[in-house]
């Protein structure tokens, strides 16, 4: 069994002959079933190449901090945020040395500075490089400022170099092991047993074959949702309308294209549900009368044209009333004005136990956006979350639900 299944490693490989070692290192995560991105400083890639741990990671390797190209796909920010952990190895005296001054002068030392996860580090030098004084008190000074950081080494031992002393990096199987105790240890299941049912994307309302009635919804949000409850140990049952992304690994997703095939999916998947999420923008009109055929302007002469639309089925109000109602049924508001007062009314409107409310319509918040802002609304109170990406979101949205919220 596979023992890091969809764990994000962010592997920094710095410029020491140990960099031979750092190919089997991802060898072996990627077998442990861990997903592993690969930075290299210039050192690093004097010692082994890119394509290497390009075909090993089956991701291409970032080195280059000002690449405009790199920037528009993960920037440094993004790979910074992408990762359960970031593992130096080797970790060389020169990158210590910068990690301690606080430089960001090329892609690894800048998004390690940026980093918010926990980062691990793998010394590997000459034995006399190891015990020089500054470099004993760079090791201090990274201690002292990240208490949360750990050092993994190093061996003692004979050295490349041909010298024997303190300063081998650790075998890459140790620091696997290391990695497995403490990533699955940690892992926090408050969900494990339970299904949990989401909505997510726009829905499209066909006018004739190739056209249709629908909205902005990415489905990001929705999707970032379901991975946190997948994550948290939940049996998840994802119901989509189109949308360009990646079903989130261990996510059973049924793809829909309407809203009342939205609802028949749901209602299919509703039995012993624990909770519904309605992250859907779901259309609020049909046609009732598909036309067969293109609809085309010139042949009718249409000056104008008027669709007798029908009210979509209100998916979020059927879950509340229904037979079969979770536990916890959870809402979605997207406004653009009075955000709150509309919010808590359609909380009550709808028989929902919560609402999440979001701005839409700001600049890179709310619905296409990578970003968002929540505020949750509870029938006795309300709790902020601050704007950030839809996926650190998910994450603290979900923690605060099973801390505060599923347990009463
Ligand atoms: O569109 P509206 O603002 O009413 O959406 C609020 C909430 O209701 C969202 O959670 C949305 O997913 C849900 N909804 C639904 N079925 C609809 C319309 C909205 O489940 N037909």
């Amino acid at each position: 069994m596979v023992k890091l299944a969809r764990k994000k490693i962010l592997l920094g490989i710095g410029g020491g002959i140990a960099a031979y070692k750092s190919a089997m290192l991802v060898r072996l995560l990627v077998a442990q079933g861990a997903e592993v991105r690969v930075v290299m400083t210039k050192g690093g890639q004097a010692f082994i190449q890119p394509l290497t741990l390009q075909a090993l990671s089956g991701h291409p390797v970032h080195c280059e901090l000002l690449d405009p190209e790199a920037e528009a796909g993960m920037g440094h920010i993004e790979l910074s945020r992408w990762p359960d952990l970031i593992l130096l190895a080797p970790a060389t005296a020169n990158l210590l040395a910068r990690l301690a001054a606080g430089m960001a002068d090329e892609l690894l030392t800048t998004l390690v500075l940026a980093a918010k996860v926990p980062v691990w580090l793998a010394p590997a030098m000459n034995q006399q490089m190891w015990q020089a004084a500054v470099t004993q008190r760079n090791l201090h000074s990274l201690t002292q400022l990240n208490p949360h950081w750990q050092f993994l080494g190093p061996d003692s031992g004979s050295q490349a170099c041909g010298e024997v002393g303190p300063g081998r990096m650790l075998e890459p199987q140790a620091m696997v092991e290391a990695m497995i105790a403490a990533l699955t240890a940690e892992a926090w299941q408050p969900l494990a047993g339970k299904k949990i049912l989401l909505t997510a994307g726009p829905t499209q309302e066909p006018l004739d074959p190739v056209r249709f009635l629908s909205n902005h919804s990415s489905g990001k949000m929705g999707y970032a949702l379901a991975e946190q409850c997948q994550a948290l140990g939940a049996d998840v049952v994802l119901i989509s309308g189109p949308v360009e992304l990646a079903c989130p690994a261990g996510v059973q997703r049924i793809r829909v294209q309407t809203a009342r095939e939205m609802l028949a999916a749901v209602e299919q998947h509703l039995p012993q549900c624990f909770a519904f999420f309605a992250a859907a923008a779901v259309a609020d009109f049909y046609l009732p009368e598909v036309a067969k055929h293109k609809l085309k302007k010139a042949e009718q002469q249409l000056d104008s044209l008027t669709l007798n639309l029908l009210p979509n089925p209100d998916i979020l109000a059927t879950v509340a009333g229904h037979q079969q109602r979770p536990s916890w049924v959870i809402g979605f508001a997207a406004e653009t004005d009075n955000l709150l007062p509309h919010a808590r009314a359609k909380r009550v409107r709808k028989g929902a136990d919560l609402i999440l409310a979001n701005q839409v319509g700001m600049f890179d918040s709310g619905m296409k956006a990578e970003n968002n802002a929540i505020t949750l609304i509870a029938d006795d109170h309300e709790h902020s979350f601050a704007m950030q990406d839809k996926t650190s979101l998910a994450k603290e949205v979900m923690t605060y639900l099973c801390q505060q919220i599923f347990r009463n």
